[in-house]
């Protein structure tokens, strides 16, 4: 008997807005996978941040928060829970002040480099999808399948409008919140945003997320076929 083929691993990185978590979240149901969601982890550590009244300047304090804090994505198929100190934080993360301070910390390449060594540890063994900035590029840059999800930062900005992931926020300003995040995580010195030489880079402007997620399965096909 031949051994089973090894379960992908693959990358969904891409700036906030464009579709990647819903994207992600329904590839992974329809395979059978993990969903893990990267960006939830700097939230949480940035939750903490705010709960401890640190500075999101201050590297070193960071880190050792980072540290001495139990940052759990939830395995389950399709789900994006995060756990702070055993506590479900999946709400809360969401806020408008977390989302903001998750970008301020995110930053720092020692935060960077504690985060990329859990989230590779969380991707042992392949069967995962995993979204956020820096997997194709940093995290797994072996990945199986590297996507970079991009749309027309009008409609990233209408589709968080719409989703109304970040609450308590009026339109012009969330907007303008997105426009500063996307400069911070493009700019910034470790692992600025940008697509792994070897990514698929998809525009979902003005695709449906079905047409999205049909395309993604065709690219995971081949990638599977060429295993056989
Ligand atoms: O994907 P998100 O909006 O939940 O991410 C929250 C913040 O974390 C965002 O400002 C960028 C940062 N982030 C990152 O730097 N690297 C990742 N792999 C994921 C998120």
């Amino acid at each position: 008997m031949t051994d089973p083929p090894r379960k992908l691993i693959i990358a969904i990185d891409g700036p906030a807005g464009a579709g990647k978590s819903t994207i992600a979240s329904r590839l992974a149901r329809k395979l059978g996978y993990v969903n893990l969601e990267s960006g939830a982890m700097y939230r949480a550590l940035a939750l903490r941040a705010i709960e401890w009244d640190a500075s999101f300047d201050d590297e070193a304090a960071l880190l050792k928060m980072a540290q001495e804090s139990r940052i759990t994505l939830d395995r389950s198929i399709g789900g994006n829970r995060v756990l702070l100190n055993g506590k479900d934080v999946s709400q809360r993360i969401r806020e408008r002040d977390v989302t903001e301070a998750a970008s301020r910390i995110s930053v720092h390449p020692k935060v960077r480099e504690w985060m990329v060594a859990r989230q590779r540890e969380m991707g042992i063994g392949g069967g995962i999808v995993m979204e956020g900035r820096d997997i194709g590029t940093r995290v797994f840059p072996d990945a199986d399948l590297k996507i970079f999800l991009d749309a027309d930062p009008v409609i990233r900005e209408q589709r968080r409008l719409d989703q109304q992931q970040v609450k308590g926020a009026p339109a012009q300003a969330m907007a303008a919140e997105l426009r500063e995040r996307d400069r911070r995580d493009r700019t910034r010195a470790a692992s600025p945003l940008m697509a792994a030489d070897d990514a698929v880079v998809l525009d979902s402007t003005s695709m449906s997320e079905d047409e999205v997620l049909n395309r993604i399965g065709e690219l995971v096909e081949q990638r599977l076929a060429a295993r056989r």
